[in-house]
């Protein structure tokens, strides 16, 4: 797969995702549906937006016992996404049989394996919160290229980090590990709650390989000309 922008449709109704994906008469985005939409509406909205043409990178950061992980990645292979993932904190044994199971599950039914892209530190988790809570005392950013590491390892494709981070973890896993970055914002919009964003150009410089972007495509007043943007700095469309 080569480099994409992917909008994270983070909304709770069914409704309110096809209203939205209905702006879109030309182009096909690939869509991020979370925890909140999944939850909320059910595995079937995966089947239907998948046959709506929409490629999917389903962000349910999947983190339990190996062997749990490995049905459930059987389960999802099963639905036809695109894009799975999980907590690299779960290690390599987890990540090992998560791949197993996606492999089990695309084979059985003919499909594509989906990628397997794995979370290392969520944003929200800080030095402080990571050295009081979790007792990890080594710096945040070897913390993250460690468990980056340790997925590549595993077999993994890639991992979720921010822009900034990409640059890094292309260094020391390789090129063609995948960098799937949110945190990704016009020149002239407000943060909201991210904190460290970079534009879609930038982002591109940066060497990520997928940007995810929320808010600057779904708030905006034309969506479909928000994602095309996105489009043309981070791919730069003609
Ligand atoms: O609206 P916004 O562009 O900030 O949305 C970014 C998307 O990426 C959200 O769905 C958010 O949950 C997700 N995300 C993130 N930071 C991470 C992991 C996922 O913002 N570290």
């Amino acid at each position: 797969m080569g480099k994409d922008v992917i909008v994270a449709c983070d909304f709770s109704t069914e409704k309110e995702v096809y209203d939205f994906l209905d702006l879109f008469q030309q182009d096909k985005p690939f869509v991020k549906i979370g925890m909140e939409l999944f939850y909320g509406a059910g595995p079937g909205i995966v089947r239907n937006i998948k046959e709506r043409g929409h490629k999917i990178f389903l962000d349910l950061k999947c983190h339990d016992i190996p062997n749990t992980v490995k049905k459930t990645m059987k389960v999802l292979a099963s639905l036809g996404v695109d894009i799975c993932n999980l907590h690299a904190a779960g290690t390599s044994e987890m990540m090992r049989a998560a791949l197993e199971g996606l492999k089990e599950g695309a084979e059985e039914q003919g499909k594509e394996r989906p990628l397997l892209i794995a979370v290392t530190q969520l944003t929200s988790t800080d030095q402080e919160a990571m050295e009081r809570e979790l007792l990890i005392e080594k710096p945040i950013d070897e913390v993250v290229m460690s468990y980056a590491l340790n997925a590549k390892n595993s077999g993994l494709d890639g991992v979720v980090c921010s822009p900034l981070e990409a640059g890094k973890v292309h260094q020391v896993c390789g090129e063609n590990f995948l960098t799937v970055t949110p945190g990704v914002r016009f020149k002239e919009d407000s943060k909201g709650d991210q904190k460290r964003v970079m534009t879609p150009s930038e982002a591109k410089e940066a060497g990520s390989d997928y940007i995810v972007v929320g808010r600057p495509i779904t708030g905006a007043l034309n969506p479909v000309e928000a994602y095309r943007r996105c489009l043309e700095e981070f791919i730069s469309l003609a």
